[in-house]
C-alpha cells in the first residue's frame, strides 16, 4: 500500500447529480490506492459533497463541518474538504466561517480531487487549496467505471444557463455544457454489459440536451438508448416545460423502453408568479403540455416540484398552484418554501412572504398531496406490477425494495440474491409514499 492511501469518507447533500458524483469521485480516489469507508470515524480525511439549493442545504453541510474539523484540533492530520454546489458559489468565502478546511472543491473541479490530495499529503501542506473551476468540463470522469448497478444515473449536461429568479443553481455549476453524445451512449452500453437494466438521464435542463458537433437532440439520445440490449428502462429529469416539443412527446408511446412517468417541475400555477420567475411558459402551456402526453400515454404518471411563497406570491397566486394540483392530479410533488439565495435576483425583492404564510401554504399543498399521491398509489392495490429490485429496503429486515414502470416504489420480502433482477409483484397495500406486496411464483 502507498504511503499516501488514506481511508475516505464521503457524505453526499442536494440531488441525483450530487449522488452521481460522488460515486464517480469514490471510483476515482479508489483508482488513486486509496480506501472508502461507511464511517466517518474510520476515516483520515472527510469530503462532503454539498447543496446550496436552500439556505437549509447550506447550514446542515456548515455544521457537519464544524464538528468533523473539531477533530482536526485534536488530530491535525485528519483533513477535511468542502467539495460540490457550495464550493461552487462561496469558494475562498468559506474559510471566513471555516478557516482550518483542506479543500474547497467546486463541482466542475471533481475529478481534481485525487491529485490535490496527493498534493497535500505529499507537500505536507497546511493551507487550504481552493480549486479553480476549469473552462469545459471533463466529461470524461463519468466513464469510470462504478460498482455494477441495476439503475444507473447517467449525467449528460453540467451546469445550467437559465435564469430562473429564484435559483442558485447556475452560479454553483455554472452554464450549461452538453456531454458528448458518443460518451453518454458508450458508458450505457458498457453498463448494459455489467447488469445495468435502467438508466436514469440527469440534467437541469435534461431536455435541452444537444450535441452540436454530432448533430444529436434529445430525442436521437432516447432512440440510441432504446436500442441498447440489455437497458429495459429509460428514465430523464429534470425536463423544463419550455423544452418539450412533439417528438419528445410522441417518445412515451414509440419508445417502449420509456417509462410512463415523468418529473415536471411546474414551481407555480399562477402565470404572474411565473413570469416573475422567468420560467418561461405559462400555466396554459403546462395543461396543454400535459394534455398531449396523457393523450400519447394515459397513464403516464406526473410528478412535480413546486415553491409556496415566492416573494410577492398573494393568496390568488397561491390558489392557482391550489387549482392547477387539481386540474393535473400530480401522483407526487416536492414542495418548497422559498428561500433566499444571496446573489440571486428574487432574493433582493421588498416583498417576502412572512415565515408563517409559507408554512401554512405548505401544509395545504402537503395534504392535498397526501390525498392525491394515495389515491393514485390504491390503484395499483389488487394488481400484480413489474419491479426491478434495486436494493434491500433500510427499514425492515429482509424486505426488498424497487420500482414499477411508473417509478412507485415497491417493498416486498425477497433474498438479496435477487437484486437486480426484474420480479412480478402483487401489490396488497398502499400509502402515500409506497406500495407493499409480495413475490409473484
Ligand atoms: N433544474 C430543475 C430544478 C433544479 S433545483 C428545474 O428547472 O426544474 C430543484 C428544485 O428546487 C426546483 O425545481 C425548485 O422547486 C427548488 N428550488 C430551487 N431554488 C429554490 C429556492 N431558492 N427556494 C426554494 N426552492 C427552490
Ligand atoms: Fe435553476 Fe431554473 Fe436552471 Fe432549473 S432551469 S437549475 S430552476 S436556473
Ligand atoms: Fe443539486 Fe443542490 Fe447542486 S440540488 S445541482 S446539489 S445546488
Amino acid at each position: 500500500m502507498s504511503p499516501f492511501s488514506r481511508k475516505i469518507w464521503i457524505k453526499t447533500y442536494g440531488c441525483q447529480m450530487n449522488s452521481r458524483d460522488s460515486e464517480t469521485l469514490k471510483a476515482l480516489l479508489i483508482q488513486a490506492g486509496h480506501v472508502i469507508v461507511d464511517n466517518e470515524k474510520d476515516a483520515d480525511i472527510a469530503l462532503l459533497n454539498t447543496c446550496s439549493v436552500r439556505a437549509l442545504a447550506e447550514e446542515k453541510a456548515l455544521g457537519k463541518a464544524g464538528r468533523l474539523l473539531k477533530r482536526k484540533e485534536r488530530d491535525p492530520n485528519f483533513c477535511v474538504g468542502i467539495l460540490g454546489c457550495m464550493a461552487g458559489r462561496r469558494g475562498a468565502e468559506l474559510l471566513k466561517i471555516l478557516p482550518a478546511l483542506d479543500w474547497i472543491v467546486p463541482p466542475q473541479a471533481l475529478p481534481r480531487v485525487p491529485s490535490l490530495i496527493y498534493e497535500t499529503l505529499t507537500q505536507n501542506k497546511c493551507t487550504c487549496t481552493v480549486a479553480d473551476v476549469p473552462q469545459a468540463f471533463d466529461f470524461t470522469c463519468y466513464e469510470q467505471q462504478l460498482s455494477p448497478k441495476p439503475v444507473l444515473f447517467v449525467p449528460v449536461q453540467q451546469g445550467c444557463g437559465m435564469n430562473c429568479s429564484y435559483c442558485i443553481v447556475p452560479k454553483t455549476r455554472g452554464h450549461q455544457q452538453n456531454r458528448p453524445f458518443e460518451s453518454i451512449v458508450t458508458e450505457i452500453r458498457q453498463a448494459a454489459q455489467r447488469g445495468t437494466r435502467e438508466v436514469m438521464l440527469l440534467g437541469q435542463i435534461v431536455n435541452a440536451y444537444v450535441d452540436k458537433d454530432a448533430q444529436k437532440t434529445f430525442v436521437d439520445l432516447l432512440q440510441a438508448i432504446q436500442e441498447i440490449d440489455g437497458i429495459e428502462r429509460i428514465r430523464f429529469m429534470s425536463p423544463h416545460p419550455s423544452f418539450f416539443n412533439e417528438a419528445l412527446v410522441t417518445c412515451f408511446g414509440r419508445l417502449s423502453k420509456l417509462c410512463p412517468a415523468l418529473h415536471l417541475p411546474i414551481q407555480s400555477g399562477s402565470n404572474r408568479i411565473l413570469k416573475l420567475m422567468r420560467r418561461g411558459y405559462t400555466r396554459e402551456g403546462v395543461l396543454n403540455l400535459v394534455k398531449a402526453l396523457r393523450a400519447v400515454e394515459p397513464r403516464i404518471s406526473i410528478s412535480t416540484d413546486l415553491i409556496v411563497g415566492y416573494p410577492g406570491e398573494t393568496e390568488e397566486d397561491f390558489e392557482q398552484t391550489v387549482s392547477l394540483f387539481g386540474e393535473i392530479h400530480f401522483d407526487m410533488a416536492y414542495i418548497f418554501k422559498y428561500s433566499p439565495r444571496p446573489t440571486t435576483e428574487a432574493a433582493s425583492s421588498e416583498e417576502m412572504i412572512p415565515e408563517a404564510v409559507k408554512e401554512e401554504r405548505n401544509q395545504r399543498l402537503l395534504s392535498l398531496l397526501n390525498h392525491s399521491s394515495t389515491a393514485y398509489n390504491e390503484t395499483f392495490v389488487g394488481t400484480k406490477q413489474e419491479v426491478l429490485i434495486e436494493g434491500t429496503a433500510p427499514h425492515g429486515e429482509g424486505k426488498l425494495f424497487g420500482r414499477n414502470r411508473y417509478n412507485k416504489k415497491v417493498i416486498f420480502n425477497g433474498s438479496p440474491k435477487l437484486i437486480g433482477s426484474f420480479k412480478e409483484i402483487f401489490i396488497k397495500k398502499a400509502t402515500s409514499s409506497a406500495l407493499e406486496g409480495y413475490i409473484v411464483d
